[in-house]
């Protein structure tokens, strides 16, 4: 605004300027100009960097909860990756496709007594106490790629107990290759003669897929293990395939 303009506003009815006028006691100035546009770029610079300033907060504060669940991440990364990029449902059809001794993922018929509630509540204290893959397994009647199982080669002599309940499955003597890519037992651990009823397994019908196959299931917790077939070595002839996942080796403990 230049001084003849000024002049002229100044001789207006009360406006913004005039009303400034009367209150300093003396007329519009270019420096008054200048204080209210310099006041007003303050104003806006204000509101603008506690734009950004939030905006930065929220920015690191994701950032942090990303390091964050990365470092709690388990050694075992690379396994979970893949759960981590698909998502369990996902993870869940890749392994529904990996195919194999126990491909079915489907719910067994004799829940017994549980009600439904009490059915779900038991479904999240496992969901807590287990990694996503171990549920998957055990809980849901999952089974684990072929020759991706962590005791698919091993060959130390130990016991193999139930990854939930801790019951003792299968014994490191009776462990053979099948060459099937799940570890194999040719008994389960307590197997006295053919007799189970000491062992820690137990056997259900399986119909799922079309396909008549025997579940075998943790006798202490009802976890599924796998499957058995009769088409193992002598002496028993039977063939437990189960996956790594629903299992927890200690060496040396045993025969
Ligand atoms: C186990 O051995 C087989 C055959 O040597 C191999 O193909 C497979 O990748 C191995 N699996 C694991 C989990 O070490
Ligand atoms: C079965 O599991 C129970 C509970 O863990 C244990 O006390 C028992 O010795 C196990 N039976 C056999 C034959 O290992
Ligand atoms: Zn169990």
């Amino acid at each position: 605004m230049h001084p003849g303009q000024q002049e002229h506003l100044g001789m207006q009815a009360p406006d913004l300027f005039s009303l400034k006028t009367t209150y300093s006691g003396c007329k519009q100035t270019p420096h008054q100009d200048f204080v209210i546009f310099m006041a007003a770029a303050i104003v806006d610079f204000l509101s603008w960097s506690l734009c950004l300033s939030v905006w930065l907060l929220r920015l690191s504060a994701r950032i942090r909860r990303a390091r964050r669940v990365a470092q709690s991440r388990p050694p075992d990364m690379a396994a979970r990756l893949p759960l981590r990029v698909l998502g369990t449902r996902g993870l869940r059809l890749v392994l529904l496709r990996s195919g194999g001794c126990a491909r079915a993922a489907h719910r067994g018929t004799d829940k017994g007594s549980l009600t439904k509630q009490a059915e779900a509540s038991a479904a999240t204290d496992w969901k807590k106490k287990l990694t996503p893959e171990q549920f998957y397994v055990t809980r849901e009647k999952g089974t684990e790629p072929p020759f991706s199982g962590i005791y698919l080669n091993n060959t130390e002599s130990g016991i193999y107990y139930c990854v939930c309940c801790n019951a003792p499955l299968f014994s490191s003597e009776k462990k053979y290759n099948s060459g099937t890519g799940w570890p194999s037992f040719s008994e389960a651990y307590g197997t006295c003669g053919r007799d189970e009823s000491n062992t820690n397994i137990t056997r259900r019908p399986d119909n799922s897929l079309g396909l008549a196959r025997t579940e075998v299931v943790c006798k202490q917790c009802d976890a599924h293990l796998g499957h058995v077939f009769d088409d193992g070595p002598t002496p028993s002839g039977q063939r437990f395939c189960i996956n790594s996942v629903s299992l927890n080796f200690k060496p040396g403990s045993g025969q």
